[in-house]
């Protein structure tokens, strides 16, 4: 069993393949998180509950007398405010005597196989209860009735561990939830760099490392949805880790809307971090017997570098967190039509497009925005999800009923959470849109958001989806959003609920996304948000992929890749050539081939010769692509490091085939580059197509490749391939 309790000294074990996390219970059944690291055998933890209170006023608990046990600097388990734990705290309620004053304490637990899911929500799970095993803590607030369940799945095989929290109203009387984090972990010392993911559209997930100093730090969306600005990602890395060494904790909120991840170090350099649903603007009320989840926190501890952390959390997603039918099958490959003809579209240039795309070996045909309502610009028409048949003569058939005639899948775009001023649907319902009383609400790309809290609102849209679909064959939906929300509110949530709304909002786009993938369960679905303003693991539960970028310059992609490659794997990252000209279609071809690979171009416009390229690159993506799915991304070069390249590989599982790309993004001069592969068997010997050469793994690892000159021009690119011998 990988969790166990250990009833004598009320201490929990968990145990994943590569960690342990230790949970006590102390005096007054206060618990506390004593250890999260590399894996242990034994459990010596007696003294490491009680620390010096050497604070200002550390204040006590009168009741424990002894061993100057204090909240003050205690590893708190679950911080709560206000009882003399003076750091940034997880959980706030505030109880029918109307103060907020927060204390939990041990009650029950219990210890199963296998992994819940969460309702209504996103999350991880286990394939099978053998692979996975689950603790849930029961703790009370005596004062408000607040019953506290922290959850916590451990996985066999990989080392990661998922936490969640729910709190039930046990009282008859409501109360009201100000703050509820769904991770809290105290750790002994401050000696991390803390590693988020920050930019803004067309730049996204731009990598950023800085070390801890005293005081609160951290990132935060409250912009309704998870957001260009910071991923919910972090990472806590011992100052001397590196990409392949070192000690690395990764925390990753399954949530698509406001968050904050808080880092705090105190006065005894300890640190204590929070992940969770941002308190502002938030307020919850939880009504007798009601029950509130908070979303889940997938935590990553490894030994072995950030590269490592990032392979363990793409297995993980890729196995644990990604559903349907596009898990395990290819990926069609795809063209899309916004960069090539943006609202420009009509029947017979989209089937101009599938017939050139055809030619090429691309596999399926995506009509992106323009196609409903009367649609010409990015002033009207969202929320009326009908055909315009001015650009679609006849409606969807003779257009899909032609791409499909080339033997191309066929695709469509959406931006289901939005609603134009300008269309039929707000004017029937101006009351749909998100706003609040009295305050005229912002505006933005011309569109409001619509009401996703609201039930009837998701009907009407989901009965309009649903025509759509229903009548024709559609295999792909690009799910799009192009807003942030303020004015966050709604027309029928009551006065005492108003501070639900971002939540709720979340929870609406969520059952709607569930009712399209299990209404349509062979549609592949891809998340967009102005290009990767929500690419989060809430979004992959529902979308095996997320468009990264509206950014398609393959030199500026290189960032992005990086920065996305951090906790997302290869196969859920929109990588699309376009028709940017900062380097040729070999580059770009590269570039994308790393993510889901697809085209966004008017392929009429290519000359024969690009075509040929086109054709090459395509060809490269079927041969590569089981590798780029399954296989093992190694960082060589970071271009957030290197001001000239960038360098990746991909290794197959059993190590006997490996893909490298070098990419410089301008040339450099009088430069001399040897380079040393990654992640290779040093016992297997390996082929290089490219140079006819074979070479043992451990010569490719250790005294590497002279690759001085290899592709060094402005947007110039290589690639390797080996195979074992
Ligand atoms: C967003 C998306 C683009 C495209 C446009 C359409 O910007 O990121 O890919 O779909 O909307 O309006």
């Amino acid at each position: 069993m990988s969790i166990i309790y250990d009833k004598e000294r009320r201490l929990f074990k968990l145990d994943t393949s590569g960690s342990t996390y230790v949970i006590g219970v102390y005096e007054e059944n206060y618990i506390l998180g004593l250890y999260y690291g590399a894996k242990i055998p034994d459990m010596h933890f007696d003294d490491f509950c009680d620390r010096t209170p050497n604070a200002s006023f550390s204040l006590a608990n009168p009741v424990i007398t002894e061993n100057g046990f204090t909240p003050d600097t205690a590893p708190m388990e679950y911080g709560c405010s206000g009882e003399a734990d003076f750091r940034i705290s997880a959980l706030s309620i505030k109880n029918k005597n109307g103060d907020s004053v927060t204390d939990i304490r041990y009650a029950d637990h219990r210890i199963f196989s296998g992994k819940k899911p969460l309702p209504g929500m996103p999350s991880t799970y286990a394939n099978s209860d053998s692979e996975a095993t689950t603790l849930e803590i029961d703790a009370v607030d005596s004062v408000s009735g607040a019953l506290v369940t922290l959850v916590y799945t451990v996985f066999e095989n990989q080392p990661v561990m998922t936490k969640s929290v729910r709190v039930k109203n046990t009282s008859d009387e409501p109360m009201i939830l100000q703050r509820v984090f769904s991770s809290c972990n105290d750790f002994v010392t401050m000696d991390f760099d803390m590693i988020t993911l920050n930019g803004r559209y067309a730049k996204e997930r731009s990598i950023d490392r800085h070390p801890l100093s005293h005081g609160v730090q951290g990132i935060e969306s409250k912009r309704g949805v998870s957001s260009h600005v910071h991923n919910p990602f972090v990472a806590l890395a011992k100052h001397t880790a590196t990409e392949d060494t070192g000690e690395v904790y990764g925390f990753n909120f399954v949530y698509s809307g406001n968050f904050s991840a808080i880092a705090e170090c105190d006065f005894n350099d300890t640190t204590r971090f929070i992940m969770g649903i941002h308190p502002e603007g938030f307020e919850w009320t939880l009504n007798a017997d009601d029950t509130f989840y908070a979303p889940e926190v997938v935590c990553v501890y490894t030994s072995e570098g950030i590269g490592e952390m990032s392979r363990i959390y793409h297995r993980f997603y890729n196995n644990n967190l990604i559903r349907g039918k596009y898990k395990t099958e290819k990926r069609p490959l795809l063209i899309n039509s916004w960069e090539a003809a943006y609202f420009d579209i009509n029947t017979e240039k989209l089937l101009a497009f599938a017939e050139v795309a055809k030619e090429l070996g691309i596999e399926m045909l995506v009509m992106d925005d323009g196609w409903f309502g009367h649609r010409d610009n990015d002033r009207s028409s969202l929320g009326d999800w009908f055909v315009n048949t001015r650009k679609l003569p006849g409606g969807l058939k003779p257009l899909v009923d032609g791409v499909k005639a080339q033997g191309l899948k066929f695709g469509i775009w959406y931006e289901p959470e939005t609603i134009s001023p300008d269309s039929e649907l707000y004017r029937a319902h101006p009351d749909w849109i998100v706003h609040v009383d009295n305050r005229t609400p912002m505006i933005g790309r011309h569109q409001y958001v619509i009401d996703m809290t609201r039930q009837d609102v998701r009907d009407n849209i989901w009965d309009q989806m649903n025509e759509v679909l229903s009548s024709n064959d559609i295999d792909y939906v690009k799910w799009d959003f192009n807003r942030n929300i303020a004015d966050a509110g709604s027309a029928v949530l009551p006065k005492e609920r108003k501070g639900e709304f971002f939540h709720r909002f979340v929870l609406g786009t969520y059952e709607l996304l569930e009712r399209l993938v299990s209404n349509y369960p062979d549609i592949l679905l891809e998340g967009c948000s102005g290009g990767g303003g929500r690419f989060d693991p809430g979004m992959l539960y529902y979308s095996p992929q997320i468009w990264s970028s509206d950014n398609t310059d393959a030199i500026d992609r290189l960032d992005i890749q990086f920065g996305t490659s951090m906790c997302y794997p290869a196969s859920c990252m929109g990588a699309h050539v376009s028709a940017s000209k900062r380097t040729g279609y070999e580059t770009k071809g590269r570039v994308a081939m790393w993510g889901t690979f697809g085209y966004e171009l008017d392929p009429r416009k290519l000359t024969e010769e690009e075509k040929e390229i086109v054709k090459q690159r395509v060809s490269d993506y079927h041969r590569y692509y089981w590798l780029h799915r399954n296989g093992d991304l190694y960082r060589l070069i970071s271009p957030f490091e290197d001001r000239y390249k960038a360098a990746w590989e991909i290794v197959s599982q059993d190590k006997s085939e490996m893909l490298f790309t070098l990419v410089y993004m301008k040339q450099q001069t009088a430069s001399m580059l040897f380079l040393k592969f990654k992640g290779l068997d040093p016992e297997k010997y390996y082929f290089c197509e490219q140079n006819g050469k074979t070479y043992s793994g451990a010569f490719l690892m250790n005294a590497g490749l002279n690759l001085t000159d290899a592709a060094n021009s402005d947007g110039g690119s290589m690639t390797l391939y080996f195979k074992e011998k």
